[in-house]
């Protein structure tokens, strides 16, 4: 059954070189669908599982370069070298990285430069997703004037919802909501409509904090809820390494699933969507001189 998503409702397509195929068989071990052996030979069955999906590892891990996958968004464009093992960050040097991350809501007045932007998306896609080909997409707001206009129709936004959260609706939320839930909508929410628009009011952007860039990860209706929240986190880590300070924003996307029509129409982001994460990106202005241990809630071994 060919599993149609946002932007392809077709098989990818598998050829093989039976003149250099040496039946090592290490695209059969890594494919969980389509592939199999007969009469020695690899051969494909669109019908079993779910046919090609084109998660393209078959062609990646083929060590003479005799399997092809082309088709759902792929081509042979999109097949690049390994980089070398000496390219690659090791586990001391990532963790220096994360561990020098801290949220940055203080930013230089700067603009995070094109080529910058280019290799934070260009990171950022390599991430995984729940059914090739990603059906994430991302909102770039670029420029300090054009975020803080975004940030304050945000805030407008809001204001018309704040009926929802008085507190005869509260009371009636609490029936739909687990008890914890409802605590953090009490605690957490409420305040934040009276205090954005408040900060709004004496022009403070304390939505997006006045930064440079943002981006929006959010999916289309075929995505996996968390499938915008992976690329956003790598987008982060992307920007640490090229000396930005970032900060994620989960105020966004849960207010706009619904309603917010015209916020969402001047954004261009499709009314219908699965709602996903902000992360704003610019040059921080202060340097921390510790990093931070944390933990989990529990980490329980079985
Ligand atoms: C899903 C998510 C949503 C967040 N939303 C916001 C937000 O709306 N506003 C904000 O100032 N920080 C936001 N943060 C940042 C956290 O507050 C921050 O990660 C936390 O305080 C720990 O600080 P650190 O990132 O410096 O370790 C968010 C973080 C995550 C993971």
């Amino acid at each position: 059954m060919i599993l149609k998503t946002s932007r392809t409702a077709e098989y990818a397509e598998i050829t093989v070189d039976y003149e250099k195929c040496n039946m090592c068989k290490l695209c059969l071990k890594v494919c969980k669908s389509s592939l199999y052996e007969e009469n020695g030979k690899i051969l494909v069955d669109q019908s079993k599982m779910f046919g090609c999906i084109g998660c393209g590892q078959c062609e990646a891990v083929c060590p003479l370069e005799c399997i092809f996958v082309n088709g759902r968004t792929l081509s042979q464009d999109d097949f690049i070298p390994l980089p070398a093992k000496e390219q690659r960050a090791n586990m001391e040097q990532l963790y220096s990285l994360l561990l020098s991350r801290r949220s940055t809501r203080e930013f230089k007045n700067r603009e995070v430069e094109q080529e910058v932007i280019d290799e934070i998306l260009k990171a950022a896609s390599t991430a995984p997703m729940g059914i090739p080909p990603s059906d994430v997409c991302v909102l770039v707001v670029k420029g300090k004037d054009k975020v803080r206009e975004f940030a304050f129709d945000f805030v407008d936004t809001l204001q018309k919802m704040k009926w929802m959260f008085s507190s005869f609706m509260l009371k009636l939320w609490r029936l739909f909501m687990s008890k914890e839930e409802h605590e953090m909508m009490k605690n957490f929410i409420v305040p934040l409509m009276d205090f954005f628009p408040e900060k709004k009011e004496i022009g403070e952007d304390w939505v997006l904090y006045d930064a440079p860039l943002v981006m929006y990860f959010y999916g289309t209706l075929y995505a996996d809820p968390v499938d915008p929240v992976i690329p956003a986190t790598y987008a982060m880590i992307t920007a640490q390494s090229l000396g930005l300070g970032t900060c994620m924003i989960g105020t966004i996307g849960p207010f706009i699933k619904k309603g917010a029509n015209k916020f969402k129409e001047k954004y261009g982001i499709p009314q219908k969507h699965v709602p996903g994460v902000a992360v704003i990106f610019g040059y921080p202005v202060y340097k921390y001189k510790k990093a931070i241990k944390r933990t989990f809630a529990n980490v329980k071994y079985y």
